[in-house]
C-alpha cells in the first residue's frame, strides 16, 4: 500500500485495502498468573508492591487473567473481527534466575501464537513491554549495560522458538517511559530519580534494540517484519523562546530515539543539552552501526499533545502531571531547568491527557517528511473514559467511541496526504493495569470487572468490529 489511496464510500472513510485492523494489550497488564510455571519476578511486582507507587496498592498478580483465559480471549477478539494482535512477552516467564531458560513460558507464547494463526488473527509480538526481571535490575538495569546482553540472548531464544511464526517482531515499547520514567522521574518501575542513568537507560535500550534485531534476524525462519514502538511527543510552545522549549524536548523525547534508530547518530543538540548530566562516555565504537538496524514498520504510539514554554527560573514552575509526557522534574535531564509543562485545554480524557486528534495527523505527515522511506503503524491509539454499566449490563461508551472515530479521521487524512501507515491498533482490547492507576483507569473496548474477571464487550468493540470487516469509518 502507498498513500494516496485513501477514499470515500456513502459519506463513509474507506481504508486502503490490506489496512490492518487490531488491537494491542502488554503482558504485565493483562496475564497475571504472576508465580506461576517459573515466571521469575520483574522490576513491576516489586514496584507495585512498594507502598505508595500504584493507586490503591494494586498489583499485576491477577490483572485480566489472561495467562489461564487466552483461548477465551482469543475467540473475543475474532469474534471482534480483529485483523492483528499486538501482545508482549514477558522476559520474566522466558529467561529465569542464572540465564536458565523456562520451557514453560516459552510453550505459553507458542500455544498464544498458533491460537492466534487458527483463527487467522497476525501475531504482533514485543520483547520489551517494561517487565524486566528483578535480578537484572539488581544488576543495575537498564542503567547498565550487561543488561543489553542478556537483551540480546532472551531475543535469541524467542526468536528460535517463534520466529517461525510471528508476523512482526518489536523490540522495545516506549522506551522514553522505560528510561525517564523509570530512572529519571520515578514514576514507573524502578522508580528511581538518577538523570544520568536515565540517559545512560537511553542509549543502552536502543543498543538493545538494535541488537535484538540483529538477533531475531539470525534466528527467524520465517519471513517476519521487524519494527520498534516510540511515544512520539507532539509539541507545542508558548511564550518568548517556545522555539528553543520545543526543541530541547523534541531532542530528549524524540531525537534521542529516531536518530540513532533511523539515522545512526546522536544528534548535537541533545549531547550539548545534556552535558552537565553525563558525557555520553557509555557510548561506545561500534554502538551507533549496531543501533542503526532496518526496520520493516516504525510503531507510533499517540495518546495526546505536549505544551512547553521556557521556565524563567523564577516564578513556580508548573509541571502539569496530569499528562505523562508532562511529568516535568527529572523526567527530562539537562532540561528540567529550563523548560517547563503548561497546562493544556481540554477536553481530557480520564487520565487528564486532552484529546487533540489532529495532533495524530500532524505526526504523521511529520514522520513521512522526516524519513520518507519508512512505512509506519500506529501501535497504539484509545482512551480511558469512566464507563459506566447499564441495569442491563451493556456499556455505552460515547466518549471512546468519539475518541476513536476522531482520530481514525485524522488518520484517513494523512493516508490521503500520502503517508504509508499500514494500519491501526486500538489500545486497548481489555481493561488492564494502568501501571502506576493500577485498575482506576479503564482503557479497554472491552470491559473486564476485576472480581469476576468477566469480559463485556463495550459499545466501541461493536463498533471497531465495524470498522475493522468493513474498512470503512462510518461519518
Ligand atoms: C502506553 C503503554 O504502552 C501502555 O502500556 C499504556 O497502558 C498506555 N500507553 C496507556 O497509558
Amino acid at each position: 500500500m502507498t498513500g494516496g489511496s485513501a477514499d470515500y464510500r456513502d459519506s463513509g472513510l474507506v481504508f486502503p485495502a490490506g489496512f490492518t485492523f487490531g488491537s494491542a494489550t502488554a503482558s504485565y497488564q493483562v496475564e497475571g498468573a504472576a508465580g506461576e510455571d517459573g515466571r521469575v519476578p520483574s522490576i513491576w511486582d516489586t514496584f507495585s508492591r512498594t507502598p505508595g507507587k500504584v493507586w490503591n496498592g494494586d498489583t499485576g498478580d491477577v490483572a485480566c487473567d489472561h495467562y489461564h483465559r487466552w483461548q477465551s480471549d482469543l475467540d473475543l477478539m475474532a469474534e471482534l473481527g480483529l485483523g492483528a494482535y499486538r501482545f508482549s512477552i514477558a522476559w520474566p516467564r522466558i529467561v529465569g534466575a542464572g540465564g536458565t531458560v523456562n520451557r514453560r513460558g516459552l510453550d505459553f507464547y507458542s500455544g498464544l501464537v498458533d491460537g492466534l494463526l487458527e483463527r487467522g488473527i497476525r501475531p504482533v509480538a514485543t520483547l520489551y513491554h517494561w517487565d524486566l526481571p528483578q535480578t537484572l535490575e539488581d544488576a543495575g538495569g537498564w542503567a547498565n549495560r550487561a543488561t543489553v546482553d542478556a537483551f540480546e540472548r532472551y531475543a535469541e531464544v524467542v526468536g528460535t522458538a517463534l520466529g517461525d511464526r510471528v508476523h512482526t517482531w518489536t523490540t522495545l515499547n516506549e522506551p522514553w517511559c522505560s528510561a525517564y520514567l523509570g530512572y529519571g522521574q520515578g514514576g514507573h518501575a524502578p522508580g528511581r530519580h538518577e538523570p544520568a542513568a536515565a540517559l545512560a537507560a537511553v542509549h543502552h535500550l536502543n543498543l538493545a534494540h538494535g541488537r535484538a534485531l540483529q538477533a531475531l534476524r539470525a534466528t527467524s525462519t520465517g519471513s517476519p517484519e521487524y519494527s520498534v514502538t516510540l511515544n512520539f511527543h507532539v509539541l507545542r510552545g508558548v511564550g518568548d523562546g517556545a522555539d528553543e522549549a520545543m526543541r530541547r524536548v523534541d531532542a530528549l523525547a524524540n531525537r534521542a530515539f529516531t536518530s540513532p534508530m533511523l539515522r545512526g547518530r546522536y544528534d548535537d543538540d541533545l549531547l550539548a543539552d545534556t552535558a552537565s548530566v553525563t558525557d555520553w562516555s557509555f557510548v561506545r565504537e561500534g554502538d551507533l552501526a549496531d543501533i542503526h538496524q532496518p526496520i520493516d514498520v516504525l510503531g507510533v504510539n499517540y495518546y495526546a499533545t505536549t505544551t512547553v514554554r521556557l521556565w524563567d527560573g523564577v516564578s513556580p514552575k508548573q509541571q502539569n502531571d496530569g499528562h505523562k509526557g508532562a511529568a516535568g522534574g527529572t523526567a527530562w535531564p539537562g532540561s528540567d531547568t529550563v523548560v517547563e509543562f503548561v497546562e493544556q485545554a481540554g477536553p481530557y480524557t480520564e487520565m487528564g491527557w486532552n484529546i487533540a486528534p489532529e495532533g495524530l495527523e500532524e505526526l504523521l505527515v511529520s514522520l513521512k517528511e522526516q524519513f520518507p522511506e519508512q512505512p509506519l503503524m500506529i501501535t497504539e491509539n484509545g482512551a480511558a473514559f469512566a464507563d459506566e454499566v447499564a441495569a442491563d449490563g451493556s456499556i455505552d461508551d460515547a466518549d471512546r467511541v468519539d475518541y476513536l472515530q476522531r482520530h481514525l479521521t485524522a488518520v484517513h487524512r494523512a493516508l490521503a496526504q500520502g503517508v504509508d501507515l499500514r494500519g491501526y491498533f486500538v489500545w486497548s482490547l481489555l481493561d488492564n493495569f494502568e501501571w502506576g492507576y493500577g485498575y482506576a483507569k479503564r482503557f479497554g473496548i472491552v470491559r473486564v470487572d476485576f472480581d469476576t474477571l468477566e469480559r463485556t464487550p463495550k459499545r466501541s468493540a461493536h463498533w471497531f468490529r465495524e470498522l475493522a470487516t468493513s474498512g470503512v469509518l462510518p461519518a
